[in-house]
């Protein structure tokens, strides 16, 4: 089986189980974690445990770096076969049902670089696929950012995310959060990231995501023709812990970096 097509299936599988998960969500047990707004419920968990064992099946000897139960250190090494998956990205939305955005990404690393990835929203049933070199899509549909180069007219996602972020997020990118055109915070990295392949989106900005939270969405990006890096301009890596993140289309992309101080 392709990396694609495995990605495909594993998504839309997990996919039913989460949007099954959704629709008793009252009734799920919700757990914090050491952030008093960062959650994981019965739902994360149980879509964790089914992608990791489809990967230990389908690949044994893989290594997987996850958000959850324990796999989220960075694996011992440098693995060359590596799959980093975010069970569900926004839970606080799934929790409470906001828009809803949420979705359950898989990204696969191969000797240190991105080869492939996909996003899966269950509610509206859109899947995002990026192989590298080879573009992304939506439901089979070829993605390309937006062309937009005018900063004062750009929509962008400033993700002001958990408490101790805030007034460093702010205090980094004051200039960008007077000038752009348009604010969003979806609370749900993924749902950001395809909004920037898509090109409903000019940029996502975080200053503190894990991989597990950007690895397919800004292979995603990258494919669609936009640009990604940390806040310094460096290139995004997955084995090192938390990074800051700027992923925007490529017409803009020179002029955000300089307005976010790492
Ligand atoms: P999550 O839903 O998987 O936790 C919200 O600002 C975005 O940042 C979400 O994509 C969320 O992912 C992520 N995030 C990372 N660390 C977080 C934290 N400590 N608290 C809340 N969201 C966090
Ligand atoms: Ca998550």
């Amino acid at each position: 089986m392709t990396t694609i097509d495995f990605v495909t299936e594993t998504l839309y599988e997990a996919g039913a189980l989460a949007r099954d998960r959704y629709a008793d969500r009252t009734r799920l047990h919700i757990a914090q974690k050491a952030d008093l707004n960062d959650l994981v419920t019965e739902a994360d968990l149980a879509v964790q445990r089914q992608i990791v064992d489809r990967i230990a099946r389908t690949f044994p000897g893989d290594a997987v770096l996850a958000e959850e139960s324990g796999l989220g250190l960075p694996p011992e090494g440098r693995p060359e076969r590596c799959w980093i998956l975010d069970p569900i990205d926004g839970t606080q939305n799934f929790v409470r049902a906001l828009f809803p955005a949420w979705g359950i990404s898989l990204g696969f690393v191969e000797r240190g670089s991105l080869a492939a990835g996909g996003v899966y929203f269950p509610i509206t049933g859109d899947l995002f696929l990026a192989e590298r070199g080879a573009g992304a899509r939506r439901n089979g549909g070829t993605l390309s950012v937006s062309a937009l180069d005018h900063l004062e007219r750009a929509r962008i996602d400033y993700d002001v995310s958990a408490t101790d972020y805030r007034r460093p997020t702010l205090d980094a990118a004051p200039d960008l959060f007077h000038r752009v055109g348009g604010i969003r915070i979806h609370g749900c990295a993924v749902a950001a990231l395809c909004s920037v392949a898509t090109g409903d989106l000019e940029a996502y900005v975080h200053i503190a995501l894990n991989p597990w939270d950007y690895a397919a969405g800004v292979l995603i990006v990258e494919e669609a023709g936009g640009r990604a890096s940390t806040w310094s301009g460096a290139p995004l890596t997955f084995f090192e812990g938390r990074r800051s993140v700027l992923a925007s289309n490529a017409a803009l992309y020179d002029q955000f970096l300089p307005l976010l101080k790492e």
